[in-house]
């Protein structure tokens, strides 16, 4: 019996809706807010409000409001009735990342018909980007980093803001996949100071890096020495003499060196006492080496000062310390 009463409530149901389906292609109603974004942790409310029309037509009222999250009835202690009209959901301590919000109504024959659907997204509000630096790699364009902080958990857009004295320079939009980074458009300019900082904004507020104002040439990451070669000498077998050639950015700045070593078979680096390498040059004689012994080589630069960034190392490149004279006669 009970089956049969379902079935014609269906019939029905499907013969007036067939027959006034123009009408019934709006929605029976609205959940307000439409489409929120909240804090994580905060408490949400939200309200369902059914057409006159809608009611009158399944001869329901708020009090027939259920509310569902992600396909499960919410518990009627949630609900409250606001008027004949309207029924509003309260959430406390909202934690999921996405809830599924439908109201819906039950009618007649225990039939739950949905009335509206929402997704509510939670997150954070961006933090304050910290650390910013930017990095300048010789013949690119510049390179500027930070932390972004805490995931926010929502779209959060990361601009880097650049201008000097006279001129502002395009933002520079981060790639949602790179949000704490982003490549300028520009070919960085030498010797004059730029002011740099970071925009995040999301949903929940916007917020400023501190700025940094500073030369890009003190921000180069000069390519590392090439051609290195290693030749020895017939007159001390102790030595051997480096020389390699200085990247192109050697003719606007001085550099200075770390050299390592190691005999061929050893698995770790000897350094060169950087102050001996501390000012341009290209090529460095290298002493106190053991006679008739293969040496490896690898040398990176850096401008002179001390700002900026190491090179990459050079190539490896090696050779061996001539006979002993002593040893070999
Ligand atoms: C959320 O609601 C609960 C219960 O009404 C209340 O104790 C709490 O202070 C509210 N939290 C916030 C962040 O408003
Ligand atoms: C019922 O409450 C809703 C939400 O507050 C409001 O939009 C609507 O106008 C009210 N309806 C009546 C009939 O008072
Ligand atoms: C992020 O940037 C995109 C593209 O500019 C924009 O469509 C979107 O509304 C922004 N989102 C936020 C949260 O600011
Ligand atoms: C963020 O800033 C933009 C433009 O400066 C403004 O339109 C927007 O309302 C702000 N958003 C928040 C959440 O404060
Ligand atoms: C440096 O090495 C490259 C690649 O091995 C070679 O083509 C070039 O001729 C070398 N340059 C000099 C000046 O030796």
């Amino acid at each position: 019996m009970l089956a049969l009463q379902i079935w014609l409530v269906k019939a029905l149901l499907i013969f007036l809706t067939t027959e006034s389906i123009g009408e019934l292609l709006d929605p029976c109603g609205h959940i307000d807010p439409e489409s929120p974004i909240i804090q994580r942790g905060s408490n949400f409310t939200a309200v369902c409000v059914l057409k006159e029309k809608c009611m009158d037509y399944f001869h329901v009222n708020a009090n027939y409001i259920i509310w569902k999250t992600n396909h499960l009835t919410v518990p009627k202690e949630q609900y409250t009735v606001i008027n004949r009209t309207a029924a509003s959901v309260t959430f406390t301590n909202v934690v999921s990342p996405n809830l599924q919000l439908t109201c819906n109504i039950l009618t007649f024959g225990q039939i739950e018909q949905n009335v509206y659907g929402i997704t509510v997204l939670s997150g954070f509000p961006p933090e304050k980007p910290k650390n910013l630096n930017c990095i300048v790699n010789e013949g690119r364009k510049m390179m500027c980093q930070w932390d972004p902080g805490r995931e926010t958990y929502l779209e959060t857009n990361f601009t880097l803001k650049s201008e000097w004295a006279t001129e502002k320079f395009d933002d520079c939009k981060t790639k949602p996949d790179t949000p704490n980074s982003c490549l300028v458009d520009y070919s960085p300019v030498y010797f004059v100071n730029i002011e740099v900082w970071v925009e995040a904004e999301n949903a929940l507020g916007n917020i400023t890096s501190d700025h940094i104002n500073f030369d890009p040439i003190d921000k180069v990451k000069p390519n590392p020495p090439r051609n290195l070669s290693v030749s020895n000498s017939e007159e001390l077998s102790s030595i051997l003499k480096l020389t390699w050639i200085n990247p192109s950015i050697n003719s606007v700045i001085r550099l200075k060196y770390n050299i390592l070593y190691r005999t061929k078979d050893a698995s770790t680096w000897s350094q060169i006492p950087p102050e001996d390498t501390a000012s341009t040059r290209s090529s460095f004689t290298v002493q106190d080496l053991k006679p008739f012994t293969e040496y490896v080589f690898r040398v990176r630069c850096m401008k002179e000062d001390g700002k900026g960034f190491w090179s990459e190392w050079s190539e490896d490149a090696s050779g061996i310390t001539y006979e002993d004279n002593i040893a070999s006669f």
